[in-house]
């Protein structure tokens, strides 16, 4: 676990669209911070400033007291679970699972402990020989989110990993991620558009609009006290 400082953080695009503007925010070691806004809010900018994916025009990124800017997003280690889950087709899910320790040049034996103990805490056991393909969309989910944990990541990072999920696997997917950050202990950044996920997974929560921070604290404060009608908008949707 870790803690992530980003202070008055900006990103411009092609020197006029302004992605990200001069934000500023604390993720605590262990907590789970939601990125939430509608479309274009700059969410998806902003974890990928985190990650490494994106250099900031201006401000600074911490981890651990640690200004990353200048850090390769391979040395971060980070792991990202998207939308689109990043398994490769040709490899069993053990295979994909543990796929970034044998490129680490770990021991047969470690991954094999490493891959199982995630696949149990997951309990997707009885899939690790089958290929992506033989997988459902909410078992293909699980398996990309064991991939991730398999590395322990100093920070995990999610964009809208369950946005392709039906609702009702959503709500269970949503309450098992939650589930398994609490028992990693994990620092977490979880974007979303949907203001339940946002309660069910933020320890914090931040509202972002057109690349600015609107409010950021508990769901609940922010339910009961939105600083301006675009939060209180949010707040509302279904
Ligand atoms: N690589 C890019 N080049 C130019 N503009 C971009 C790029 N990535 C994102 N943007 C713009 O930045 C804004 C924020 O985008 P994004 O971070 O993807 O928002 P969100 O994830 O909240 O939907 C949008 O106006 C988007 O068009
Ligand atoms: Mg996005």
């Amino acid at each position: 676990m870790s803690q992530i400082v980003l202070g008055k953080v900006s990103k411009v695009f092609d020197g006029n669209v302004e992605a990200v503007c001069e934000i500023s925010l604390e993720v605590s070691a262990g907590q789970t911070l939601v990125l939430a806004g509608p479309s274009g809010a700059g969410k998806s900018t902003l974890l990928r400033l985190i990650a490494g994916l994106e250099t900031p025009t201006a401000g600074t990124i911490s981890m651990d007291g640690q200004v990353v800017n200048n850090i390769e997003p391979r040395d971060r280690n980070i792991a990202m679970v998207f939308q689109h889950f990043a398994l490769y087709p040709h490899m069993t899910v053990f295979e994909n699972m543990g796929f970034a320790l044998k490129m680490a040049g770990e021991s047969k034996a470690i991954i094999r402990q490493k891959v199982i103990d995630a696949a149990n805490m997951l309990e997707i056991e009885p899939l690790l020989k089958r290929k992506p393909a033989q997988l459902s969309g909410g078992e293909r989910q699980r398996a990309a989110l064991g991939k991730a944990i398999v590395r322990q990541p100093r920070v995990f990072l999610f964009d809208e990993p369950l946005s392709n999920l039906d609702p009702m696997l959503r709500a269970a997917a949503r309450t098992q991620i939650k589930d398994i950050l609490t028992k990693l202990n994990a620092t977490a950044v979880y974007v979303t558009h949907d203001r339940h996920e946002a309660k069910a997974l933020g320890d914090e929560v931040a509202i972002l609009r057109e690349g600015r921070l609107q409010q950021i604290g508990a769901y609940d404060e922010i339910m009961q006290k939105p600083v301006n009608e675009f939060v209180e908008r949010f707040m509302r949707e279904d």
